[in-house]
């Protein structure tokens, strides 16, 4: 019975009274995209089981350890979705995207799925917003995407974050790179986990981001890979802090980022936040210019980033940012009486078509009752209709904040009163905005110009 009424371990709901906060996220990264350029691309939450061998990467912890792969009643090897870079590179390729306009830009919201042990800003099911962006390889895109994650981030008031960034540098560099890795590691070779001896001649770059505790600690003295990189992926890396210097975006040159995933060349980077304990990164992402070589023979390159939510949910938490809520009812209408409960239902009705949140019974309840129920949900305003305001066609409007009162009209005074009430508390957020420096600076700005 327990399990019936238990979500899974590892996954979360989003209740009613926090999914504002969700629009609002997810509002505020749709402006941003589109202020960019990037169109919205949805795909399917499972997907071939090799499509993420192939592009994630086989010696990954995220294919070894932590995908949910099973085989559906066809007998195919099917997985929920890791990440949604892979999906997106299935799509472009699938719908032959990467022949059409490029640079191809795409974002998404997506939910991904990993066997990880759960704690605080890690999940089983979790949720991302990712861009990718495709047929571009100049250092000024890598630019652009740091830009726009940047700016997603600060538009929401996060405050105290650290861009970290490196360079991975490509095939050729990777080669010299494995080299000195192997011959670092293979003195380790009896503290290493099995995963990793096993990754020590695969793909030793992957036992840089290996878990166990005893291979972070060997892996923390292991040679750096921007120690390695080739001239054209200096003078890539050289472009990409130029660009982020230009438009006054702060970084860290980080040499140990590698990221989790195969795919990555060149540039890779990472938002890190002090508000997040262990799970510090938020945003994660970098170039992959042989992701789309790897699964068709085609040369395209590529660059995105995935933030998590929960992990943007949390930050907006501790950082005490206030989310508006925009799912206050404007109007309660309570009503005693089957002729007024019509009446009741008629104007929220009209109002709803005006635009107005608006409210009525719903259960047959008592007038004290129903207004205890729009005391709950937050009502600004209430009426209640009896006979006497059928007869009259007037009503008293209540303002639930204040208490104050008001004689209205059934009909447009009713609306235009509240109508008013929505542009006075408008224009007086507007001003109190205005006091905001920087605004009001702005402001001055476009009236000098
Ligand atoms: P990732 O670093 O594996 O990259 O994940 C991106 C972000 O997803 C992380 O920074 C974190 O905020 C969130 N995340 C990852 N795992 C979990 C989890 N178990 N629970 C909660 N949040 C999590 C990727 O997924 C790449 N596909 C990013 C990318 C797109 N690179 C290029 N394009």
């Amino acid at each position: 019975m327990a399990l019936i009424t238990k979500a899974v371990k590892g996954t979360q709901d989003i209740l009613p009274a926090d999914s504002y906060k969700w629009q609002h996220v997810e509002r505020v990264i749709e402006d941003v995209c589109r202020a960019y350029g990037y169109k919205e691309i949805r795909t399917p939450v499972f997907e071939h089981t090799e499509l993420f061998q192939r592009s994630v990467g086989n010696t990954t912890d995220v294919v070894q350890k932590e995908m949910y792969t099973f085989n559906d009643k066809g007998g195919r090897s099917i997985t929920l979705r890791p990440e949604g870079t892979a999906g997106v590179a299935r799509a472009v390729l699938e719908h032959g995207l990467q022949n059409g306009a490029l640079p191809l830009k795409t974002y998404y919201f997506t939910s991904c799925y990993r066997y990880e042990k759960p704690q605080a800003g890690r999940l089983r099911e979790f949720h991302q917003f990712g861009v990718e962006l495709y047929g571009a390889s100049s250092p000024a895109t890598d630019a652009e995407i740091i830009c726009l994650a940047n700016e997603t981030l600060s538009l929401m008031g996060i405050k105290n974050l650290h861009l970290e960034i490196n360079s991975i540098g490509c095939p050729q560099c990777r080669a010299k790179y494995h080299q000195a890795l192997r011959e670092y590691f293979s003195a380790h070779t009896d503290k290493l986990c099995a995963t990793c001896n096993d990754r020590l001649q695969r793909n030793p770059m992957r036992i840089l981001d290996c878990k166990s505790p005893v291979c972070k600690e060997i892996a923390s003295n292991a040679p750096v890979i921007l120690d390695y990189i080739c001239d054209d992926c200096r003078e890539h890396f050289d472009s990409v802090k130029a660009n982020l210097d230009a438009v006054g975006i702060e970084y860290t040159v980080n040499p140990t980022i590698v990221r989790g995933l195969d795919y990555y060349t060149r540039t890779v980077f990472e938002f890190v936040s002090g508000d997040l304990g262990a799970q510090s990164t938020v945003c994660g992402g970098g170039r992959y210019d042989g992701l789309i070589k790897e699964l068709s023979g085609q040369d395209v390159p590529g660059i995105g980033f995935a933030m998590g939510l929960e992990r943007l949910m949390l930050i907006l938490d501790a950082q005490g940012i206030e989310i508006p809520n925009p799912n206050i009812c404007d109007i309660y209408i309570a009503s005693m009486g089957e002729k007024a409960a019509n009446k009741a239902f008629e104007i929220v009705t009209n109002m709803r078509a005006e635009g107005f949140a608006a409210e009525c019974d719903l259960m047959g309840r008592s007038v004290k009752a129903q207004m205890k129920y729009a005391d709950k949900i937050g009502a600004k305003f209430s009426v209640v209709l009896g006979d006497n305001e059928l007869e009259t066609g007037k009503a008293v409007l209540k303002n639930m904040a204040d208490g104050t009162t008001c004689e209205v009209s059934l009909d447009n005074e009713l609306l235009e009163t509240i109508y008013r009430f929505q542009i006075d508390s408008e224009l007086a957020n507007f001003s109190d905005s205005f006091a905001d420096e920087n605004i009001s600076a702005l402001a001055k700005g476009l009236i000098d110009n």
